[in-house]
């Protein structure tokens, strides 16, 4: 029985995590589960897994009915304690955006296997992140589609051999739009995405390829490749999910209908594989046609500014990733436009400057300072 805590269990990787669990009841169990305000889900989450441990991580949200034989507590050190327990083999990081850091830091160094899909907390604390799995003899498994798929075509291969990986990305909703047209695009258009249905702040990621930039400086934490060797490629039907190329030029992919139920069953069962017959069987000609496309920078000039974050190092992706935050949330608010979401966080960089990091305290240093100019940045517009 692999023992899991799912942290952020109410939002899009959440609650598919929780769809895997209830098909292989024979081989997970959920021992405690987290949320930030939605309480009412958890509640109902936690009764029909019968999971002993809730916790509320924002402590203004309203305070859960009781529920016999479960424990509630709230805050964000809850959550610290949640990813830290000594009962669980796998930590399910499902949070959104930088406030995964320390959850991360916390499963790695207790030695937990995380299966990860908040991307984030790897861009913004990249380093600290390998050292904390190296301190815990712990493995990060990714959740993210792309990482996922090249982590199975790895598998058993010697590192020297990989010449360069290549991600997909389906190119969102605005796919082949140049920058003209982007200046009016709104929220509710940027949140339609053409093939996964996530949570807000990813889908509006996808939208702009911020998403792609933060997966390129997640792949080469994970894998160990310099910038040099990661590239990117639009692919619309995301059926490839991502390809490694080798030495001598042979070039593997996985491939599968797009669904998150298939990553995170691989995250929650590496390195084994696991039957599941509710996932859709692959066809080929159902598939068909496969397409490819070049990253358009001009139209999308988020993935340029968040490769060079992490090309130059430091403090420089938890910067980018936080006035990615900022600038996202402010256009969901209407507060800027599409195309100003660039603008702001490239201030935000040229502002905030390179600071090195030797600590989890300088990441969240610097992810404060890049919050804050970005938001003047927004204000003045
Ligand atoms: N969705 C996908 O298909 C997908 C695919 C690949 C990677 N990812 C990555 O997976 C992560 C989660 O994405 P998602 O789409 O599942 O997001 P989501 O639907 O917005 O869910 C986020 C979860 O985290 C909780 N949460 C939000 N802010 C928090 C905070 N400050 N402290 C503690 N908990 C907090 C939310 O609780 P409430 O419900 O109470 O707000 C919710 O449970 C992101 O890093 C994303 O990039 C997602």
């Amino acid at each position: 029985m692999i023992r899991i805590a799912v942290l952020g269990s109410t939002g899009s990787i959440g609650r598919s995590t929780l769809e895997v669990v209830a098909r292989h009841p024979d081989r997970f169990q959920l021992v405690a589960l987290t949320a930030n305000r939605s309480v009412g889900t958890l509640g109902e989450q936690v009764r029909r897994f019968n999971v002993p441990v809730a916790v509320v991580a924002d402590e203004t949200a309203e305070r859960p009915v009781s529920t016999a034989g479960v424990s509630w507590a709230s805050g964000r050190s809850a959550v610290l304690d949640v990813a830290g327990r000594d009962d669980v083999d796998v930590v399910v990081n499902a949070l959104v955006g930088a406030a995964g850091l320390e959850p991360t830091l916390r499963a790695l160094s207790a030695g937990h296997r995380l299966a990860l899909a908040n991307k984030e907390s790897l861009v913004a604390g990249g380093e600290l992140v390998l050292r904390a799995a190296r301190a815990g003899s712990a493995d990060i498994v990714p959740i993210d589609s792309e990482h996922s798929a090249i982590l199975q075509c790895l598998r058993g291969r010697d590192a020297a051999s990989v010449h360069r990986i290549v991600l997909t990305a389906s190119g969102g909703p605005f796919r082949g739009r140049n920058r003209e047209d982007l200046e009016r695009v709104q929220p509710s258009e940027a949140l339609r995405h053409p093939t996964w249905d996530m949570g807000a702040k990813i889908t509006i990621d996808s939208a702009t390829l911020a998403n792609k930039a933060l997966e390129v400086v997640e792949a080469r934490y994970l894998y160990d490749l310099d910038y040099d060797h990661i590239e990117a490629v639009v692919h619309p039907q995301s059926v490839i999910h991502s390809f490694v190329e080798f030495v001598d030029g042979s070039v593997l992919a996985q491939l599968g209908f797009p669904t998150m139920e298939l990553p995170i069953l691989y995250a929650l069962s590496y390195p084994e594989r696991v039957a599941d017959r509710a996932l859709r069987t692959f066809d080929p000609v159902e598939a068909s046609p496969l397409t490819f496309e070049a990253v358009d920078h001009d139209a999308f000039p988020l993935f340029g500014l968040g490769v060079q974050a992490g090309r130059d190092g430091g403090a420089s992706p938890a910067v980018f990733n936080a006035g990615n935050e900022v600038a996202v949330q402010a256009f969901l608010e209407g507060r800027i436009r599409f195309t100003e979401m660039a603008d702001v966080v490239g201030e935000a960089m040229k502002r905030v400057g390179d600071h090195p990091v030797s600590s989890v305290q300088d990441v969240l240093d610097a992810d404060a300072e890049a919050r804050l100019v970005t938001s003047e940045a927004v204000d003045a517009r």
